[in-house]
């Protein structure tokens, strides 16, 4: 066995799983160790349950659904010759085959999330919640399909305007996709309405893109609506629909249906985020303003911290943007990034006056934790304020597991003067983490040094503020602190430009030119 610390071999590290031997054993034992058994094991109930809601044993036809409801265009089709009834095997066959081609459309939806983006899959209980709204949805679309109402679209949008916002456009379009499949499947098994349900759905989820107004859900709806009314309308024609009034209705339902779910959403939004534990950029701006309570607060009682903030937030938004990161994110988590602070501001450098260091009278030890205390302080302050997790990771992120550099040198420096003084432990002047877990969580980290550090330059030239950028941003990468937040090189780098430049305009107003005397 390799020495701890030493980068061991592939032989090694398979050796250390102690896997029993045999391909078929290890993958079993593989699969249970990744906890993939559960997530098939709910893939297969909700194929299940799905299965059992749109009566997969059951065909449509004989179900008098195709007769004189739910077709697409609206204009009943030509009521089919009645097959024999099925026998019980038949019917067990089909509810079988429909069952497993439900399964194999959500573990293929799982393959791509385990490839693509993690999504539900990497919280089993997220995975939970995700297949229970799925299956709501059959539900409510079944109930919602029959004439005159035809409002399956309702579900299937609502369920697909939320998985983006949770999971991201790509996301659901697929889920979308394997819904509209089993409504195909539970209604009249036509073609058309799979292209309708899938059409409509994806161009609800494709324009949602972020949401940063109200309005921005209902003009969703709208575009929608009229996507809906073409698509029927252009469907009915392809199926040999006649196009009089009634097709003329059923476009104007459809459209109707796509407007009313964008409305539906809207009023809906605040309880998905709250499910699901997402920030849209709606609420980020509510959030972001100033008549807070916390930020009024903070402006009261540490006013330097606040101004920190608020350039920190300018800074950390540049930059994110430039990485194609949530800038907006970034802002409104720098604006309350050190609200612990507020507690003990006058311990925290901004806010000491010339003529008082209140850390003179304590030991290095003392001081740190002190400064330390502000990340579980604002953690705390933001809990009891409601604030969303998104935003409290940010606080709890934003120094990692770096060191209080000051006082640790102090301290330090005072045992190697005095070698009978107490010990320097080295984690009582280390915060408490985690690392950055977000892209954004390491660029509010990044702004706030360079944004500390930039006040300490005597003469901020454009030359200056790269090079401490460059040197802040190196200490933190070597530091291992961007380890476990995704950036890669070159976004640093676009960050470090985006930072200096940003920096640059901070400071261009205090640059001193050759001939003024006085600044
Ligand atoms: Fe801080
Ligand atoms: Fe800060």
């Amino acid at each position: 066995m390799a020495a701890s610390g030493q980068k061991r071999t592939r032989s090694e590290r398979v050796a250390a799983l102690d896997l029993a031997p045999g391909q078929w054993e290890r993958a079993w034992v593989s699969l249970r160790r990744r906890d993939v058994l559960g997530r098939i094991g709910l893939a297969l109930l909700a194929a299940l349950i799905m299965g059992a809601l749109i009566r997969a044993w059951d065909p449509p036809a004989r179900q008098g659904l195709s007769a004189d409801g739910p077709n697409v265009g609206g204009p009943a089709a030509e009521s089919p010759e009645v097959p024999a009834a099925p026998t019980a095997r038949q019917r067990l066959m089909r509810a079988a085959a429909v069952v497993v081609m439900i399964f194999v459309m959500l573990v293929l939806c799982g393959i791509y999330m385990r490839y693509r983006q993690h999504g539900p899959l990497a919280d089993i209980t997220q995975l939970g919640v995700m297949l229970t709204l799925a299956g709501i949805t059959v539900a409510i679309s079944r109930w919602a399909s029959v004439a005159p109402w035809r409002a399956e679209l309702v579900p299937l949008m609502l369920f697909g305007m939320t998985m983006a916002i949770v999971y991201g456009q790509e996301l659901a379009v697929l889920l979308c996709g394997v819904l509209a499949l089993v409504l195909a499947l539970a209604l009249e098994q036509s073609l058309c309405t799979l292209v309708l349900l899938m059409g409509v759905s994806a161009t609800a989820n494709l324009n949602l893109g972020r949401i940063r107004s109200r309005s921005k859900l209902i003009y969703v709806g709208l575009f929608s609506g009229g996507v809906a009314a073409l698509l029927t309308t252009g469907l009915g024609i392809v199926d040999n629909q006649p196009t009089d009034a009634e097709l003329l209705r059923a476009a104007t339902r459809n459209g109707l249906w796509a407007v009313a779910a964008g409305f539906l959403m809207t009023g809906l939004l605040p309880f998905v985020e709250r499910l699901f534990g997402v920030l849209t950029d709606l609420s980020l701006l509510e959030l972001g303003d100033v008549s807070h309570p916390l930020l009024q607060e903070l402006v009261r009682r540490a006013p330097s911290t606040y101004n920190h903030s608020v350039t920190v937030g300018s800074i950390g938004e540049a930059a994110a943007d430039s990485i194609g990161a949530r800038g907006l994110l970034v802002r409104v988590g720098a604006y309350f990034h050190d609200i612990g602070k507020m507690l003990k501001p006058g311990y925290y450098a901004e806010n000491q006056g010339a003529e008082e260091n209140r850390h003179e009278a304590l030991v290095p030890a003392m001081s740190s934790l002190i400064i330390v205390a502000h990340i579980k302080d604002g953690a705390d302050l933001a809990r009891q304020h409601h604030l969303p997790q998104p935003i409290i990771d940010l606080i709890e992120q934003h120094h990692g597991t770096t060191r209080v550099g000051f006082f640790y040198e102090r301290a330090s420096e005072q045992k190697r003067s005095d070698p009978n003084g107490a010990d320097v432990d080295e984690s009582t002047y280390r915060y408490p983490g985690p690392k950055p877990q977000t892209k954004e969580a390491a660029v509010l980290m990044l702004a706030d040094n360079v944004e500390s550090a930039s006040r300490t330059l005597v003469d901020p030239t454009p030359a200056r503020i790269e090079s401490l950028v460059r040197e802040v941003a190196e200490r933190r990468l070597h530091g291992g602190e961007f380890d476990e937040s995704g950036l890669t090189l070159r976004e640093l780098r676009t960050i470090e430009r985006s930072m200096v430049k940003s920096l640059t305009a901070v400071y261009h107003g205090r640059l001193k030119y050759p001939d003024q005397r006085t600044a």
